[in-house]
């Protein structure tokens, strides 16, 4: 069969290149991809905008495609799912009313509290002047964020109530976030260690991947910025199997049956970015509706199972039927960056190096690259994700910053400690 994935980053090159293994599939279309997407076998690139449904829409028809998986969240807040179901398109993904799990942080407030699931305390504010006088009732640190999408960069982490006010004002008076920062959410800020839990849902039954975590921050020791995520690896030790079971227990299956009882059914990858807390209590930092981008990364290069198999048995409602199967090694991804990422940064630097030999323990997967006269440049602030699987997570390590050295491209960086974390606990 014919797949459509949709997307350009990271996580649609992995999907791509996991569904093309599938011996179910024919052939795996990308919409827009990038240059890995491109130059990998099984593969082809089609120049559709990834956040235009209609047009999505029109080409799975015309090239009867069978399958549709979205990579990013926009065009499932849109109603991609919704649209390709009336056309009689299987598409992997939630619909728009589930979507706003993601699409409206108060929207994903409401569910926490219908379900009883830990989580921020937090007030919501559309009007500037009682915005400010809460902000000064409270201590900070605290965190601001706009309720709407805002491309990952609708939430401030405020040290200062002056921080606090700020943001505040960004976003109710100068609408720097447009229509998404019109109402904002003042949160009380939790401290632990962030760990992503990443789930297949089929409306009921609930699967677990393997665990992972992702480091956000753009330099070493989580400081500077926030990114998109500079690294991920899988397994994640903080999410042992008795923090597993309690986030199962405390927050995945309320949240599910809230999403049911609410007739909004929530079928597809369900990803709750959590803060564990030092006794090993989960509450929730915000919903995903989608892969994490890096997390996807080394999970498919841990996954066994045939991805189609999963997918296929979330839109049966199967998934209670499934066992997926996992390397029991470790994965872990280094993301190469542009120089001035999360900022602005230049695009169309030639990427050298990516023919040395890695050995089949190393996949380069390809986010911010574009083809120009059959060479690979940038075309974004995530340029590559270079993801290794080793016996140890110190091993897989290793081969991927190995792999790094040997890409080159004017103005890359990339954080020097993906796995530190997880490497400090585990002492292997
Ligand atoms: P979000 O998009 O809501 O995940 O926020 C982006 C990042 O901000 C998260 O990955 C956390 O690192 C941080 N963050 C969000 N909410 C909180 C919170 N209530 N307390 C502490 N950190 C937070
Ligand atoms: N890696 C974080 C995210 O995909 O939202």
């Amino acid at each position: 069969m014919k797949v459509l994935v949709i997307g350009s980053g990271g996580r649609e090159h992995a999907l791509a290149w996991k569904l093309a293994s599938s011996p179910r599939v024919s052939e795996v279309l990308v919409a827009p991809g990038n240059a890995g997407t491109a130059c990998e076998p099984g593969v082809r690139n089609v120049p559709l905008d990834d956040g235009d449904n209609a047009r999505l829409l029109e080409f799975a028809l015309a090239e009867d495609v069978e399958l549709v998986v979205p990579g990013p969240e926009t065009p499932l807040v849109a109603g991609l799912v919704d649209q390709m179901t009336q056309a009689g398109l299987r598409c992997f993904g939630p619909t728009a009313a589930a979507a706003r799990l993601e699409g409206s942080k108060l929207f994903a407030k409401q569910v926490l509290d219908a379900a009883a699931a830990p989580t921020a305390g937090y007030r919501e504010f559309t009007a500037l002047e009682p915005a400010l006088r809460h902000v000064g009732e409270r201590p900070a640190p605290m965190v601001v964020k706009a309720d709407g999408l805002a491309a990952g960069k609708g939430v401030v982490l405020a040290e200062t109530r002056q921080q606090a006010r700020a943001a505040v004002r960004d976003m109710l008076q100068n609408g720097v976030f447009g229509d998404a920062g019109r109402r904002v959410l003042v949160e009380d800020f939790l401290e632990g260690e962030e760990a992503s839990f990443i789930a297949l849902v089929d409306g009921e039954h609930i699967l677990p991947l393997a665990s992972s975590q992702d480091h956000k921050a753009r330099d070493d020791g989580d400081r500077g910025p926030n990114t998109g995520g500079m690294g991920a690896y899988s397994p994640a030790p903080v999410l042992d199997p008795s923090v597993e079971a309690r986030v199962m227990s405390e927050i995945m299956h309320p949240v599910v049956r809230a999403l049911r009882d609410n007739g909004a059914p929530y079928r597809g990858v369900l990803y709750a970015g959590l803060m564990i807390s030092p006794d090993g209590a989960p509450r929730v930092l915000e919903f995903n509706v989608r892969f994490g981008d890096p997390e996807c990364q080394p999970l498919m290069m841990r996954l066994e199972t045939d991805l189609l198999d999963l997918v296929d048995a979330t839109l049966a409602g199967r998934l209670d039927q499934v066992i997926p199967s996992w390397r029991p090694q470790s994965a872990l991804g280094v993301v190469m960056a542009s120089g001035g990422y999360p900022g602005s940064y230049s695009t169309g630097q030639c990427v050298e190096g990516l023919d040395a030999p890695a050995g089949d323990t190393v996949k380069v997967f390809h986010a911010g690259t574009d083809l120009k006269d059959g060479e690979v440049v940038t075309s974004g602030g995530r340029v590559l994700c270079v993801t290794a699987l080793g016996d140890t997570l110190s091993q897989a390590r290793d081969r991927s910053y190995g792999a790094v050295s040997q890409i080159a491209f004017e103005g890359a960086f990339c954080r020097s400690d993906i796995g530190a974390r997880a490497l400090a606990r585990r002492h292997d």
